[in-house]
Formats: C-alpha cells, sequence, structure tokens
C-alpha cells in the first residue's frame, strides 16, 4: 500500500459512524491520516472513534448532510481552521421499496442525502482545494450508480446522478491539481439494508442476504484505499454477479434487461 499517501493528511469522511465510513476510517488513521469524523449520530462517531488508533489525531464533526444550512455552517466552521487534503463523501442511504408504492418524500430524502448534500459539500470543499491547486474528493456511489434494479429506483436515480454531476466537474477542473474519484462498491456487509428507506420512509430493519453475503467491510476498506492512492477517476469493487452485471450493462444491456427482469435479489 502506498501509505504516504495517506500520510498527515486532512481527509474528512461523512458517514463516518459505521460500515464503509468506519471500516475507512480505521485503516486511514493507521496509515496517519488526520481524520474529521461526520454523520448524525454524535455517539456512534465517538465509538468509531474510540477504534483508531490514533483518537488524539482526529476530530468529531456531528452534521446531517440532508440540512441545507447545517453543511454551509459546518464546512465554514471546519474550513476556517483546517485546510482539507481529501473530501471522502461516503455517506449513504439506500431504499427498498417499489415504485409505485413509494411516497415522494422518500425519494426526496434519498436525494438530499444521497445528491444534494453530497454535491454541496464538495462544492464548498473544492473552493478551498482549488485555490490550493492541490486536493481530492472521492464519492463513493455504487454499482446501482450505473444499472438499475428492482426496489432501488430511488437510489439508483441518486447514485446515477452522482455519476453524471462528478464526470462533468472533472472535465471542468482539469488542470486543477484536483483529483476526482468515484467508487463503485458491489454488496459490502454493513448495515445498510437495515438503515435503507422502504415506502413510508421507515427504514427496513432487517439485513439482506446478498449483503450479509457482501465483502467484509474492513477488506474492502483497505483495497478501496489502495486504488485511492492511484487517483484512478473510477474504482469498481465487486462480486462477481455485480461484476457481470455491470459487464452486461455496457455490451449487452438486452440480456442484462432480460436477466433482472421481476428478480427481487438484482
Ligand atoms: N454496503 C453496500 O453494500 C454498499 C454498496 C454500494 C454502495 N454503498 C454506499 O456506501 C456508502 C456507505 O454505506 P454503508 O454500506 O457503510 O452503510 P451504513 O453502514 O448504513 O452507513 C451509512 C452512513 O451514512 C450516514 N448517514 C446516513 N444519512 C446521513 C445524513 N442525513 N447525514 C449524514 N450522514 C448520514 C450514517 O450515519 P448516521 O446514521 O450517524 O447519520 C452512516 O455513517 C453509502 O453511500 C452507500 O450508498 C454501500
Amino acid at each position: 500500500m502506498k501509505t504516504a499517501y495517506y500520510k498527515n493528511k486532512k481527509i474528512w469522511i461523512t458517514g463516518a459512524s459505521s460500515g464503509i465510513g468506519r471500516a475507512m476510517a480505521i485503516e486511514l488513521s493507521r496509515l496517519g491520516a488526520y481524520l474529521i469524523l461526520s454523520s448524525r449520530s454524535k455517539e456512534k462517531l465517538e465509538e468509531t472513534q474510540s477504534l483508531l488508533q490514533y483518537p488524539d489525531h482526529s476530530e468529531i464533526i456531528s452534521l446531517d448532510i440532508a440540512d441545507t444550512q447545517a453543511i454551509d455552517q459546518i464546512t465554514d466552521q471546519v474550513l476556517a481552521s483546517l485546510q482539507i487534503d481529501m473530501l471522502i463523501n461516503n455517506a449513504g442511504i439506500s431504499q427498498r421499496s417499489l415504485t409505485m408504492d413509494t411516497d415522494m418524500k422518500v425519494y426526496q430524502q434519498l436525494m438530499k442525502v444521497n445528491f444534494f448534500g453530497v454535491i454541496h459539500m464538495s462544492k464548498i470543499v473544492l473552493r478551498q482545494m482549488i485555490d490550493r491547486k492541490s486536493g481530492h474528493v472521492v464519492t463513493i456511489t455504487s454499482v446501482n450508480g450505473k444499472l438499475g434494479s428492482y426496489m432501488k429506483s430511488g437510489y439508483a436515480a441518486s447514485k446515477h446522478a452522482l455519476h453524471g454531476f462528478f464526470d462533468s466537474l472533472r472535465a471542468e477542473i482539469d488542470g486543477s491539481g484536483v483529483d476526482i474519484t468515484l467508487v463503485t462498491p458491489g454488496y459490502v456487509r454493513t448495515p445498510i439494508s437495515v438503515n435503507a428507506l422502504t415506502k413510508d420512509g421507515s427504514p427496513q430493519g432487517t439485513m439482506d442476504e446478498n449483503t450479509n453475503k457482501g465483502i467484509p467491510v474492513d477488506r474492502f476498506a483497505k483495497k478501496l484505499l489502495k486504488q485511492i492512492a492511484k487517483r484512478k477517476a473510477e474504482i469498481a469493487i465487486t462480486g462477481k454477479i455485480e461484476a457481470l452485471g455491470l459487464l452486461l450493462k455496457r455490451i449487452w444491456p438486452s440480456m442484462l434487461r432480460k436477466l433482472t427482469a421481476g428478480r427481487k435479489e438484482a
């Protein structure tokens, strides 16, 4: 691993209270990064902090990224005292509900957290990076940022939107010294399906079989950090089935449609 890439970098991770964000924080602390840990739950962030190799080399900033005013206020406060080298847009929320049953407020929440919150924070932090001519913005999207699947219409839409946004932005800031990386994970074993919104906005509360069989989160985080250090534009870390889905989407989309039609586990 190119450990030097992370050493003493100031890295802001959203969604650091659980799953992928927590696992990345643990590994990044081991690699010597200074961490700003964000999410809504202060208690769970404290739990993450207690698991770090160097907890003193980190701080907790509670932030609901669906709250526009809070983003403005908190980024102002953080950027006044710190130069952020890397922003990891990891916070996100999934969905498990059929489109025709789903309340519009669920779609709005998915877009607020997964899209508007992400682009809002990125625009603010990027300003500082562009002025300094250096920085790295990493955004965790999903295989569902490349293809849609059953009961995830709003989630897939929000993750597709991130690809459109960051691909456009990357072209605009070419030569600025700032890297943009998009990450498309397949199934990773985290509580994402437990926290996923159902048709009325309440969490599903149970673990999906596919997620439970997904890549162990600590292994995923280590693999991902190796790839990020190479400053790649896009990184896909998936199991075989998701990799096949991504391939078919590109070269044989009609077959993908046939294989996934009506499949709940898609
Ligand atoms: N696990 C997978 O199979 C998988 C696959 C593809 C992509 N992903 C993506 O990976 C990212 C991390 O997900 P995960 O699997 O680690 O799920 P997770 O364990 O449920 O973690 C989600 C994180 O997002 C935070 N979050 C949710 N709503 C938020 C809000 N309004 N404001 C701030 N933070 C918020 C949560 O913290 P609080 O509750 O404390 O706010 C939590 O730390 C997501 O973007 C997800 O879409 C996951």
